[in-house]
């Protein structure tokens, strides 16, 4: 697997997903936001895992791989923020097309300027090689993620069957479930450890 038609395929879907953002309204907005977050914290990790500390060395991509760790940062930043958002309100509104702004540019300048050079300094085998590496990773974190979703979606019809046998346990199936999420929420926040030490703040 090519390292470069990988990621690009994940820009293209992203893409596609802010335009479906662009027409959605409602509750049906905010799922779209669920992907594209869930997709753009899967890109932003495979790249940081191996995309990017392949070009930190070689002299021609160093520059722009510093200025890409910045970037993800940002685009991070403002995925946690907007997460924490019910509904989308005017400012959510706003946060959206700096998100998505944020997103056009870094894509154009990795596929404009950090792809061409980074294809000049790695060899077609670590292209391969780390096209390879993302795939795998990308699978394997979708995999868990699928995982730990089907995991809730049992909890919850437990406590919801319990609940209807039950009218009284009603209170206490209904707790469970609430801590249940409470704790896969916490888990999953601390397996998002930050990778990257060499930041030049500008
Ligand atoms: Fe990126």
């Amino acid at each position: 697997m090519d390292a470069f038609n990988l990621l690009k395929a994940d820009h293209r879907k992203v893409e596609e997903l802010f335009s479906q953002l662009e027409s959605a309204s409602g509750q049906a907005k905010m799922r779209v936001f669920e992907q594209i977050k869930m997709e753009l914290e899967l890109h932003t990790h495979i790249e940081e895992k191996f995309f990017y500390p392949a070009l930190e060395k070689p002299k021609q991509t160093h520059e722009l791989t510093l200025e890409a760790y910045e970037e993800h940062d940002v685009v991070k930043k403002l995925l946690q923020q907007m997460s924490r958002a019910k509904s989308a309100t005017e400012e959510w509104e706003a946060q959206a097309k700096v998100l998505q702004e944020n997103v056009e540019h870094h894509v154009e300048e990795e596929e404009n300027e950090l792809f061409p050079k980074a294809q000049a300094a790695l060899s077609e085998e670590d292209i391969e090689e780390l096209g390879e590496q993302m795939a795998a990773e990308k699978e394997r974190k979708q995999r868990t993620a699928s995982k730990s979703s089907s995991k809730k979606s049992a909890n919850k019809s437990a406590s919801k069957s319990k609940s209807a046998s039950t009218a009284p346990k009603r209170a206490r199936a209904s707790k469970s479930a609430s801590k249940s999420t409470g704790s896969s929420k916490k888990s999953s926040g601390s397996k998002r450890s930050k990778k990257s030490t060499k930041k030049s703040r500008r």
